[in-house]
């Protein structure tokens, strides 16, 4: 079996950040799962197909080809990074999410790249459904204001414009949907480790996390 560690949580509560910077101290391949749903929100929005759609649905996601170059998600030939994180991809992501037959299709595609290499995957159900083996478990959190004070300062660092309590408003009601969903709800797998990112840096979130992997590491190998 491969190496693999999970990471899970709210929105913005950092993972991809976190998730990025393990994966090139440990030299993993960086799954970004929460991109795979952005790609079939977007492509689904293009062609007007409503999440209520199943088949059309079905057909959409079994006709692309994903995979990750780096932490680019390129699908069918073309690099989808820029356009799935546009804040109207975020407002409608979730209907789609919730739909059991595309997560059955995302999730056997993530466990697929998992067998074939080292991940660090971050999503929501990572740690409880997609690798329910994965060698380490996180599950990440933070206070929704400072969620949504960050992915303000990061949407506005890229030139968009947008408005603060849109974003928190979004992110309170992504959350009650991701957790409140039938299929493969938003929980803390039992033996994942809790980390609260709130006052914590980026640096800090990510030396936790690498002593807690180091140190168990070394005590199985002695
Ligand atoms: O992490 P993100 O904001 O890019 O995720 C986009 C949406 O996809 C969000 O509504 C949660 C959903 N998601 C999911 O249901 N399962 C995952 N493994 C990853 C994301």
């Amino acid at each position: 079996m491969n190496f693999s560690v999970a990471i899970d949580g709210p929105a913005g509560a950092g993972k991809s950040t976190i998730a990025k910077l393990l994966s090139k101290r440990f030299n993993l391949m960086y799954i970004n799962t929460g991109a795979m749903y952005r790609t079939i929100a977007l492509k689904a929005i293009k062609k007007q197909i409503k999440p209520e759609e199943i088949e059309k649905l079905c057909l959409l996601t079994d006709s692309l080809e994903m995979h990750f170059n780096d932490d680019r998600l390129i699908v069918n030939n073309e690099d989808v990074t820029d356009f799935i994180n546009d804040p109207f991809i975020s407002q409608n992501v979730s209907q789609y999410a919730a739909i059991p037959e595309i997560r059955e299709r995302l999730v056997k595609l993530q466990q697929q790249m998992s067998n074939k290499y080292n991940v660090v995957m971050d999503g929501r159900d990572i740690g409880t459904v997609v690798l329910k083996n994965a060698a380490f478990k996180f599950f990440l959190t933070a206070a929704p204001e400072e969620r949504a004070k960050r992915r303000y300062d990061e949407l506005v660092a890229k030139g968009l414009e947008v408005n603060y309590d849109s974003i928190l408003s979004d992110i309170i009601k992504r959350d009650y949907v991701d957790s409140h969903r039938e299929a493969s709800p938003l929980v803390k797998a039992e033996d994942a480790i809790e980390v609260d990112s709130s006052y914590l840096s980026i640096d800090q979130v990510v030396d936790k996390m690498t002593d807690y992997i180091v140190n168990t590491m070394n005590s199985i190998s002695k």
